[in-house]
């Protein structure tokens, strides 16, 4: 599939942000862990949430997804071992491992997905499978976990991972006695899976600090919760109001979770508006200063945001740095933006963003999720018209995203 887009046009109205995917992406998964049935409400529909869906069934859960609402009865879940080829779908699929070791005591599986960004090893989660007593046999890309039944342990995480935090809690929530996490990711998105398991009948208390307590529980219970909106999907809209937006309302947001953002703008000299939750932008005309930019977790300036924000740099007059501690490659994007007009330099894990230059319609790729934002906002800011090609990572995880663009005004197709 492809996106078809027409630049350089005016966006102006509303972007209403759809729940989180990777809150999502965890909440699923965390669902199996309850003795009752579980709601989820907000769910955006994103490819990925349709393949977390496909094994849920798989593993025997009855799953429901209408209006965003996903309800999960597991009354009759198997332990089988997930298809690799659904594993390497996603990076998320992983969170399966915790999940189903907890309530079988044994798991075996494939090594996950995700984009390719860097190597994305899996080694902090395994470690803390294996304080808490599991056994791990691994394989090649393939992992046989048994134990005797999961203990508390003491957990330090080399670094502050999300996925690895998250793996950690689930194997932690019904093991015996207390688990102590410490160098935890704080991420929205942890605080969002604590918040959903407490409300199961959970013991976790310092989610979104770096030191994470729980106490174990013999039983979850069924229960209600909402996804929180999704910050990434909140940034990209913004960035795009920054840069073709006039009077463009980006709405259902937790300003918060997207300070870092904001904050750069402003010192971009971008003004905007801020509301409870929401933020009115239009794209200034005046000059932008540079900035310097570096990646950090939570709640520093999300890796995921690095490179949709990276057209945006093109507009500041001068030269603008932007640091990727995160991964190691996630810069697939720049030779594409340099193909549109951006004049841009690698390196090593950090550009130089030489502005101001304009964006002119080009054939491109999106090679992954945040590589193909980075490309359609250069697109929809381009003079002339652009092709994006692979349009599947983006719709991995941008929920109706022809839909509410079209809505503000552009001239977008998918194909
Ligand atoms: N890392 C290790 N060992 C581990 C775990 C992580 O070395 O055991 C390294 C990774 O290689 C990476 C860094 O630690 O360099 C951070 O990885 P983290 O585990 O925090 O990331 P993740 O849980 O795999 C989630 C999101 C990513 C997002 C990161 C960072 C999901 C499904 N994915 O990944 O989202 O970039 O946190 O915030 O929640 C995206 O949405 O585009 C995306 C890639």
């Amino acid at each position: 599939m492809e996106l078809k887009i027409k630049g350089n046009r005016t966006l102006t109205g509303e972007i209403k942000i759809s729940g989180s995917k990777n809150s999502a992406l965890a909440l699923i998964p965390i669902a199996l862990l309850s003795d009752g049935v579980v709601t989820i409400d907000n769910v955006p529909e994103v490819s990925d949430i349709f393949v977390l869906k496909e094994i849920l069934e798989y593993l025997g859960a009855k799953v429901s997804f209408d209006n965003n609402v996903m309800v999960i009865d597991n009354a009759n879940l198997v332990n089988k071992e997930i298809p690799e080829e659904l594993s390497h779908k996603m990076r998320a699929s992983y969170y399966f491992m915790p999940v189903l070791l907890s309530r079988f005591n044994k798991v075996e599986m494939f090594f996950p997905g995700g984009c390719s960004i860097g190597a994305r090893p899996i080694d902090q989660t395994l470690k803390a499978l294996t304080a808490l007593g599991g056994v791990v046999d691994e394989k090649d890309n393939h992992y046989a976990i048994t134990t005797e039944g999961l203990v508390g342990g003491h957990v330090y995480l080399d670094m502050p991972s999300v996925g690895a935090t998250v793996n950690t809690i689930i194997a932690a929530v019904k093991a015996k006695g207390t688990t102590i996490l410490e160098n935890a990711a704080k991420e929205p998105e942890i605080v969002n899976v604590a918040t959903f398991l407490n409300s199961m009948g959970a013991k976790i208390t310092g989610a979104g600090t770096s030191e994470i307590r729980i106490r174990g529980v013999k039983k979850l219970n069924g229960c209600y919760t909402e996804v929180i909106p999704d910050r990434i999907e909140a940034g990209t809209y913004v960035i795009a109001a920054a840069m073709v937006g006039e009077n463009l309302k980006i709405s259902n947001i937790i300003p918060e979770h997207i300070e870092a953002l904001l904050l750069k703008m402003q010192e971009m000299g971008i003004d905007f508006e801020l509301n409870d939750n929401s933020v009115l932008i239009t794209a200034p005309k005046h000059k932008l200063k540079p900035v310097k930019i570096k990646t950090l977790g939570y709640p520093g300036f999300a890796t995921d945001l690095q490179q949709p924000v990276t057209p945006l740099l093109t507009r500041c007059s001068g030269v603008s740095k932007l640091e990727e501690t995160i991964y190691e490659n996630r810069f697939n994007n720049v030779p594409y933006l340099n193909e549109m007009g951006a004049n841009i330099e690698i390196k090593g894990r950090e550009l130089k963003i030489s502005g101001p230059t304009e964006f002119k319609g080009k054939t491109v790729e999106a090679t992954d999720l945040r590589a193909g934002a980075s490309l359609l906002i250069a697109a929809l800011a381009a003079d002339g018209n652009t092709t994006i090609k692979n349009v599947n990572h983006i719709l991995r995880g941008y929920d109706n995203l022809v839909e509410k663009l079209r809505a503000v005004g552009a001239d977008i197709e998918l194909v």
